[in-house]
């Protein structure tokens, strides 16, 4: 039998990972899937602005798309997609902590932006070693806050691997990785359950349709 290389939570010395970096071609299911999604069992991680960035970009793209022409086909990032992962999960501070906690990004519509947040949210619930990851994904109502939700539904749907390790629970619009205690919910930005969270991620979709500051004191006041 074929000895197998080790499969680590950061793996660039594995080969399937050097051929993704050199032609962008790697498989998307299988034993063949370059890298671990349990990275619990695997947590050495090299924490340099380059192995963060090779992390989140070969996570990310190893998910398949929700819909559209290139549903179920492995998630290829964008040049823009990249270009705006790449800095945000790989510019660190001195110890190690990501300096960059915001990003804001403005696209006309059907470029790709719900897929990406879907994408990032998947990997900061469990594919980011955080223990008890508490997400969200907020909007002015439940409705448009499950967007990003249910594309990330249908990605774990298309994917063996993640339905093996995450339970989508859709009558709670919630998205659990039990190993880590990681919990991804949906609220409506108005919901008393907005109060008090303590989140490790956010995702707030369709910001063009939030009210503004003025439209707010008009009704309620100053908050
Ligand atoms: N990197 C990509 N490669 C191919 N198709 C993509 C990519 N990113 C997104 N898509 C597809 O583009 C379509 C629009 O994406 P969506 O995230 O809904 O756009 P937006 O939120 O900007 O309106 C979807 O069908 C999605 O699957
Ligand atoms: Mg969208």
């Amino acid at each position: 039998m074929m000895k197998r290389p080790r499969l680590t939570a950061s793996s660039s010395d594995h080969p399937a990972v050097r051929r993704y970096l050199r032609d962008g071609h790697y498989p998307v299911r299988g034993v063949d899937r370059h890298f671990s999604w349990d990275v619990w069992t695997h947590p050495e991680r090299q924490r340099t602005p380059q192995a963060e960035a090779e992390r989140v970009t070969a996570r990310s793209s190893s998910l398949t798309h929700s819909k559209g022409p290139a549903a179920r086909q492995p998630f290829r990032l964008r040049s823009w997609q990249a270009a705006i992962i790449r800095p945000l999960f790989s510019t660190l501070d001195a110890d190690g902590y990501r300096s960059i906690r915001t990003a804001f990004v403005f696209l006309p519509t059907r470029q790709g932006k719900t897929e990406l947040a879907a994408a990032l949210m998947l990997y900061m619930l469990f594919g980011d070693q955080e223990e008890g990851a508490e997400l969200f994904s907020v909007a002015v109502d439940i409705d448009q806050a499950a967007l990003v939700f249910n594309v990330a539904r249908s990605m774990v749907r298309h994917d063996p691997e993640l339905q093996a390790r995450l339970e989508v629970v859709p009558s709670r619009k919630r998205i659990l990785h039990h190993l880590s205690s990681s919990a991804w919910r949906v609220i409506a930005s108005d919901a008393p359950s907005a109060l008090g969270v303590n989140a490790s991620g956010l995702a707030l979709d369709e910001l063009a349709a939030w009210p503004h500051r003025g439209q707010e004191s008009r009704h309620g006041g100053e908050r």
